[in-house]
């Protein structure tokens, strides 16, 4: 596995997806390297368009790509839109990579998933575990598309010398989640219902499935430091899982949530909506051999990820959200 020094500062950085949650993160972040970041809307370029993301790096000819641009979703959101996760994956990933290939843009970061490894590979998710076995069926679209952009990442190095890296992070929350009522992420979606729960004085919040499954997140600020980490330090075809190595029972991180919302009433739980994945936690073996470990713990991520839901009644985006001179931002000092 090869190291190497990749410089950002002075660089063009583009960012895909800036307005997503993990964008959003890599902006906040990006913003201590003293890069010139481009951003560009889907109003002004969609990332499917093959004619419009040639013309744009053609001529912001950018240096570095975070590829953080994806069409992402909850269990259900994967298992209804099917056609859509995997048509808009396949032609934001292929497009975006061709064209940096041909600007010679330096350096690409391409976002995988913890939920495209195989549906019963050994736990914890070692990398290479990938395409070791049959995928889970609700998100096999979004598995293959994303599985495939992995793979072009792979075949544009091993052909053509490009320095592009494939990160796989975990489940994540924080500022920007997608708090839709039926498509968003499991932290985000408990954050929501326990806070509505709270506001309207229901007393019981019904949470969707046994409550047994495990499940590992990792704060999203977290994860742009260690993305930014691995863009200057890391050059090799190899999958880098990006998590904390820990998991929790979304019974018990139920409890989590609510106790951070304030919640006081009763938390039932739904056995006929799908679990989906009995376990998910990633190996961060080859991470923390590349010297990175996550420091925000789970606790205070939702207290953190609660309040940024709150800040975003106020009108402001996550990209807007204040930036730290150094360290994960809003961070909670704990007595
Ligand atoms: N969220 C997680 O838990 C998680 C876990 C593992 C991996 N990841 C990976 O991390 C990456 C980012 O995820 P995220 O959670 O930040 O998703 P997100 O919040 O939904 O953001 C996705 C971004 O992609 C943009 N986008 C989608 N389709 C586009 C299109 N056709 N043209 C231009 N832009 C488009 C969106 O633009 P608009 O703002 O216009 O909608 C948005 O800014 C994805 O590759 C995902 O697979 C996420």
């Amino acid at each position: 596995m090869a190291s190497t020094a990749f410089e950002l500062k002075g660089k063009r950085v583009f960012v895909a997806g800036h307005r997503g949650m993990v964008g959003a993160a890599l902006m906040r972040r990006l913003a201590r390297e003293q890069a010139d970041l481009l951003t560009v809307s889907r109003s002004e370029v969609d990332l499917r368009d093959q004619a419009a993301v040639n013309a744009w790096f053609a001529a912001k000819r950018p240096q570095a790509v975070f590829l953080a641009a994806a069409k992402v979703g909850g269990i259900v959101a994967n298992n209804t839109l099917r056609a859509e996760f995997l048509y808009d994956n396949l032609a934001i990933s292929s497009n975006v990579i061709q064209a940096a290939h041909a600007t010679r843009c330096e350096k690409l970061m391409f976002f995988g998933s913890s939920c495209i490894y195989p549906r019963l590979a050994p736990q914890p998710l070692r990398e290479d575990s990938m395409l070791a076995g049959p995928l889970e069926p609700t998100n096999e679209p979004y598995a293959i598309a994303k599985i495939a952009g992995l793979k072009m990442a792979e075949a544009y190095r091993s052909q053509y010398g490009a320095d592009f890296i494939s990160v796989m992070p975990t489940n994540l929350y924080g500022p920007g989640d997608n708090y839709h009522p039926e498509y968003s992420h499991v932290i985000a979606a408990l954050i929501r219902r326990f806070h509505e729960a709270k506001i309207s004085g229901g007393g019981n919040v019904v949470v969707w499935g046994t409550g047994t499954p495990r499940r590992e997140f990792l704060y999203v600020d977290d994860l742009a430091d260690a993305c930014i980490h691995l863009m200057k330090t890391y050059s090799s075809p190899e999958l880098v899982n990006i998590g904390t190595g820990e998991d929790i029972s979304i019974a018990e991180l139920a409890l989590m949530v609510a106790a951070a919302v304030g919640f006081r009433g009763e938390i039932s739980f739904d056995a006929s909506r799908p679990d989906g994945t009995p376990r998910k936690l990633l190996d961060v073996g080859r991470l923390s051999g590349l010297g990175w470990r996550a420091t925000t713990s789970l606790e205070d991520g939702i207290r953190l990820a609660y309040l940024a839901y709150r800040a975003d009644s106020d009108g402001r985006h996550p990209s807007d959200l204040p930036v730290p001179d150094n360290g994960p931002i809003l961070r909670i000092n704990r007595r």
